[in-house]
């Protein structure tokens, strides 16, 4: 990791920034917390069954105290989540990036996100997962999971992307909707983590 990585990541807490991404207005990332419930639990409810395709926590998030009870799980840094944060599109959340399961000692964190249906395909998940990436870099992070269903084709493919490489396959690793399904893991180390964020636009 450079001085330059560590340098340009700004500190989880004060995280706003812009995005260059294809959507149109002011495009920014910035921290979510238990106070953003209302517009979060909103923002699930209008895409929710796409959204719990594939994921699990939409179902819990689409009511305000279920969004504030999973954000204030983030503000807490329960169980290594560190940083959940919007992509706000003129002010509404559009996307957003979670930063979880963070293993200090061994400097291993997870990605994951997701975006509205209005926002797909704009490269702005790709912009918020770069950020994401240099704030993990900033807290000496050396390998960063991505999680995905091996059917979730967008998301594999925007993990490879970025650079992750597959690393295999976890079989009857969780369960969605009373099926039990498998995880592809992915993963991203080292000075990857810098390539991928050095190739994005900012
Ligand atoms: C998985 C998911 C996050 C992927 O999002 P995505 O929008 O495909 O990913 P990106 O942000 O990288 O955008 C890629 C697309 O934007 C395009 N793009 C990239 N930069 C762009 C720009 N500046 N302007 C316009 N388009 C751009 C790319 O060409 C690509 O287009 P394509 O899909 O037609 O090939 C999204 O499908 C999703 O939210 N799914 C539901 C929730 C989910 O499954 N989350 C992941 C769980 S593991």
């Amino acid at each position: 990791m450079t001085a330059e990585h560590i340098l340009e990541a700004p500190l989880a807490e004060d995280l706003d920034v812009p995005l260059t991404t294809g959507l149109v207005g002011d495009v920014r990332l910035r921290r979510l917390t238990a106070l953003d419930a209302d517009a979060f639990a909103g923002h699930v409810a209008a895409d929710l069954a796409r959204l719990s395709e594939f994921l699990p926590w939409p179902a819990r998030t689409s009511t305000p105290p279920g969004a504030a009870e999973w954000l204030a799980r983030y503000d807490r840094g329960e169980d290594g989540r560190k940083l959940v944060a919007g992509v706000m599109q003129d002010g509404a959340l559009v996307a957003g990036m979670v930063l979880m399961n963070h293993d200090e000692a061994a400097a291993i964190i997870e990605l994951g996100c997701w975006s509205v249906a209005a926002a797909e395909g704009r490269g702005v998940v790709r912009a918020a997962c770069v950020e994401g990436l240099r704030l993990a870099r900033s807290w000496g992070v050396e390998r960063v999971e991505w999680h995905c269903d091996p059917q979730n084709s967008r998301s594999g493919a925007l993990a490879r992307r970025l650079g992750f490489q597959l690393e295999g396959t976890l079989r009857s690793a969780y369960p969605l909707r009373g099926e039990r399904r498998d995880t592809e893991v992915y993963g991203l180390i080292g000075t990857e983590i810098d390539e991928a964020i050095d190739q994005a636009p900012r």
